[in-house]
């Protein structure tokens, strides 16, 4: 497993200037590591998991420039090219890169979570913007009984907002 530091390193690069969004994915990137190794993710799904915790939101930047708008609709189109870039310059092979961009494109889709991978970004991206979006407990709630599946990404859930 290569370590992520050099993938962080690109996005921090890549978003310069833009300390929410840098925020944001560290966010992501930090509970979704530590979940996945909670769960015990065998070592090619922590890495892809790592990496792509990392890049998730990488869509946003283009989608603001062409569209002016940062929907999950534009990201899903825009992000996997920008990704798949960054992540050969980085020397990941074609095989992690294809699930790295195919999770990118769905991540706002909550219907065939197909892999622990995609289960556990999206709690991840949950956890973060669940108080950056300052959603209601009631939302929260909703997102719980929905969404969230693992053991430890609940626990997060409830010692973050409450049970
Ligand atoms: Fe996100």
């Amino acid at each position: 497993m290569k370590r992520v530091g050099a993938v962080i390193n690109a996005m921090i690069e890549y978003y310069s200037g833009d300390i929410k969004r840098i925020n944001h994915f560290m966010k992501v990137y930090g509970f979704a590591k530590a979940i996945g190794e909670m769960e015990n993710l065998e070592e090619t799904t922590q890495e892809i998991l790592e990496v792509t915790a990392a890049v998730h939101d990488i869509g946003i930047k283009v989608s603001e420039e062409k569209y002016h708008s940062s929907a999950g609709h534009y990201q899903q189109i825009e992000g996997p090219a920008v990704a798949e870039k960054m992540l050969t310059a980085l020397g990941y092979e074609k095989e992690l890169i294809d699930r790295v961009c195919y999770l990118i494109a769905h991540h706002h889709t909550y219907s065939n979570m197909d892999g622990l991978d995609y289960q556990i970004l999206v709690e991840a991206d949950f956890l973060v913007n669940l108080n950056e979006d300052k959603v209601s407990a009631e939302g929260i709630k909703k997102v719980k009984e929905n969404i969230f599946k693992t053991k430890t990404g609940l626990s997060f859930l409830n010692n973050c907002f409450g049970e």
